[in-house]
């Protein structure tokens, strides 16, 4: 069974929201718009917010629902731990089987991940990053930031609450990552090219 919820984390990880939602409802490919990335953010950007935040959900749901997958009762008794689960449904979206294995950046996955593992970094994380977003207006350096951040939560929690090293240990697997596939977005930051967002 373990192997079988592996296979299935991975499955709902590759599920290419962005693209489906695109080409289905918009009869558009989003990867020849924008950045050219298979995630919200390109969504809202080319598409507008109802498609966005329909992908931003689906992709968060994605990880929230691989973590929970040992809560379906064939699996309760997996060798693996949840957020393991968690992170190769990330990898699912970061390489997806059904997009060519050219997925997103692993931001909203990785928040779905943490909301089914541990919801009050996610409410935490959701907040803040909307007040970095509204001081960089960027949603890339934002993502960014979050990764941080979440170290930061991750090392406090585990100082003055539990000892959850696996938390520690997934977190910062996720800021790398999160890190790793923005390389382009830092190029841009750098550059001065990064596009902003308005509406905040
Ligand atoms: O979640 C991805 C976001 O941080 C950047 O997306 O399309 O601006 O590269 P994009």
């Amino acid at each position: 069974m373990t192997l079988l919820a592996i296979i299935i984390a991975y499955l709902l990880g590759s599920i290419p929201s962005a693209l489906w939602i695109g080409k289905i409802f918009y009869k558009t490919d989003i990867r020849e718009h924008g950045s050219g990335n298979l995630g919200g953010t390109n969504t809202f950007r080319t598409l507008g917010v109802k498609a966005g935040l329909l992908v931003s959900t689906m992709d968060i749901l994605k990880g929230t629902a691989a973590t929970l997958l040992p809560l379906i009762p064939i699996f309760a008794d997996v060798s693996i731990h949840p957020l393991v689960l968690g992170i190769i449904a990330v990898i699912g979206h970061m390489y997806p089987l059904f997009a060519n294995f050219r997925g997103g950046k692993a931001v909203a996955t990785s928040a779905g991940v943490l909301l089914g593992y541990h919801w009050p970094i996610f409410v935490v994380m959701l907040v803040a990053f909307f007040i970095v977003l509204k001081w960089t207006k960027m949603v890339s350096l934002t993502s960014m930031v979050m990764a941080v951040l979440s170290l930061l939560y991750v090392t406090i929690y585990y100082l003055f609450f539990e000892k959850d090293w696996p938390l520690v240990a997934v977190i910062i697997v996720l800021a790398v990552f999160i890190v790793y596939r923005h390389r382009a977005n830092i190029v841009r930051i750098k550059n001065g090219t990064e596009p902003k967002v308005k509406w905040i």
